[in-house]
């Protein structure tokens, strides 16, 4: 655990960058730091690594203060990642990923298969080994970052907004890579963004920074949306917070109905059959190919009558198991109907739901808190923790509890 204990920094212009700030980040999570330019994000973290030192208070490592640690090793223990990577220009990929490992006087050979190693560990072709940083894309650059911090194996990445420099799309696969490679390699991650969804989206624990360093809050992203400390935090987080929320309950308690729905071989009587007792909740049947698959909503009478059936686009579909309460209504609203379709893993429809049920199931999940859970941290050997806030603290709890994994969708 990394404890930031009262920890202050006041630059000699006389500029508080951060004041008194307490905060636990657990080990094997991610920790997210986020909050409006100049709130001490950056301060805070190169004080972890003493980049910068702190005026007041203290950071320990495993209980130890990190002052009572030789700066090189400290460093050497913690990966650091930044904003356009910070790549070595005239080292190519591997060298540049390798760098750390040299230095701890790994010979060439084996700085270089590991090198390849963490090359394919954060989706990068072996063919741009050889490359230079500038003969690649941003995206591929802040991998080879990612790659490059963790190249000594340190317990502890730091990452100071590492994917804000690249579109949305490619920020997007840069995240869902660092998730992975953190289900697999379960590092100490504090990573610093002022994007509200990054770090709803990362962060086992979220701290809001607001200027001058001050902690407004310290909470699991779930708490955060669902119960914001105060004003700022509620501004912070925006105005669909709500909807956001919504990824944290579980799609798979929706009362489905796969009666408005019916194959693409159906006869006029076996239509005529089925919308008599659809007609009254909609006028629309769901049609599927023979395999059962969705091909879009067409109206019950059009489809007796037996002439070519206007077919609408049934929008996107969620996956029952899978997605969120979130994706469900996002499915109804993009449905032309107003009905969300639910998906199997074979792409069969599941079901259906209207607008009406889902907004249902949303008054329930709320009335039974019976969220997916906060995201679980799976420590070593199956152990699986829960991290929550302590409020009003930068303190953590942990409990040691089995529960499900809850997915973010
Ligand atoms: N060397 C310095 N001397 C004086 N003030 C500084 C120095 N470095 C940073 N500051 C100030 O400290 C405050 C916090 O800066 P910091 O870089 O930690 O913010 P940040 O949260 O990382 O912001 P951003 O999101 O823009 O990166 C700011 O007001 C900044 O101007
Ligand atoms: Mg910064």
């Amino acid at each position: 655990m990394i404890e930031i204990d009262a920890v202050s920094k006041r630059y000699p212009d006389g500029t508080t960058a951060v004041d008194r700030l307490t905060l636990e980040i657990p080990d094997r999570s991610i920790t997210v730091l986020v909050g409006p330019s100049g709130c001490g994000k950056t301060t805070t973290l190169r004080m972890i690594n003493r980049m910068i030192e702190p005026t007041d208070g203290r950071i320990l490592l495993d209980g130890q203060d990190i002052r009572e640690r030789p700066v090189n090793a400290l460093r050497r223990s913690m990966g650091y990642v930044i904003q356009h990577a910070g790549l070595f220009p005239h080292r190519t990929i591997v060298e540049n990923i390798g760098t750390v490992p040299r230095l701890l006087g790994w010979d060439r050979q084996r700085s270089r298969s590991r090198a390849l190693e963490l090359m394919e560990r954060v989706g990068l072709d072996q063919s741009l080994a050889k490359r230079y940083p500038y003969q690649l894309s941003g995206g591929q650059q802040q991998r080879v970052g990612v790659a490059r911090a963790l190249a000594a194996d340190p317990p502890v990445l730091l990452m100071d907004e590492p994917f804000s420099a690249v579109d949305p799309i490619v920020r997007k696969g840069l995240q869902d890579e660092l998730l992975r490679i953190q289900a697999d390699l379960g590092k100490t991650i504090v990573f610093v963004t002022h994007d509200i969804d990054e770090a709803i989206k990362l962060g086992d624990m979220v701290a809001v920074l607001r200027e001058g360093g001050y902690l407004a809050q310290y909470a699991p992203p779930n708490q955060l949306l669902s119960a914001p400390a105060d004003e700022f935090v509620e501004d912070f987080l925006g105005a669909d917070r709500g909807i956001r929320h919504l990824s944290f309950f579980d799609a798979s308690g929706l009362e489905l109905t796969s009666e408005p729905i019916v194959a693409e071989d159906a006869t006029p009587e076996q239509i005529r059959a089925l919308s008599a007792r659809t007609a009254p909740q909609t006028p629309y049947l769901l049609v599927t190919d023979t395999e059962g698959r969705p091909l879009g909503w067409s109206r019950a009478a059009d489809l007796a009558a037996g002439a070519d059936a206007e077919r609408l686009p049934y929008g996107h579909a969620f996956h029952l198991g899978r997605d969120s309460l979130r994706a469900a209504l996002d499915s109804a609203v993009l449905s032309p109907t107003g009905w969300a379709v639910a998906v199997d893993d074979e792409g069969r429809a599941a079901g259906v739901a209207a607008q009406e049920t889902i907004a249902e199931a949303i008054r329930t999940a709320h009335a039974a808190r019976s969220v997916v859970t906060d995201k679980v941290v799976t420590g070593q050997a199956g152990t699986e923790k829960v991290v929550t806030g302590q409020a009003g603290t930068g303190k953590v709890v942990t409990d040691e509890v089995a529960m499900d994994k809850g997915g973010r969708s």
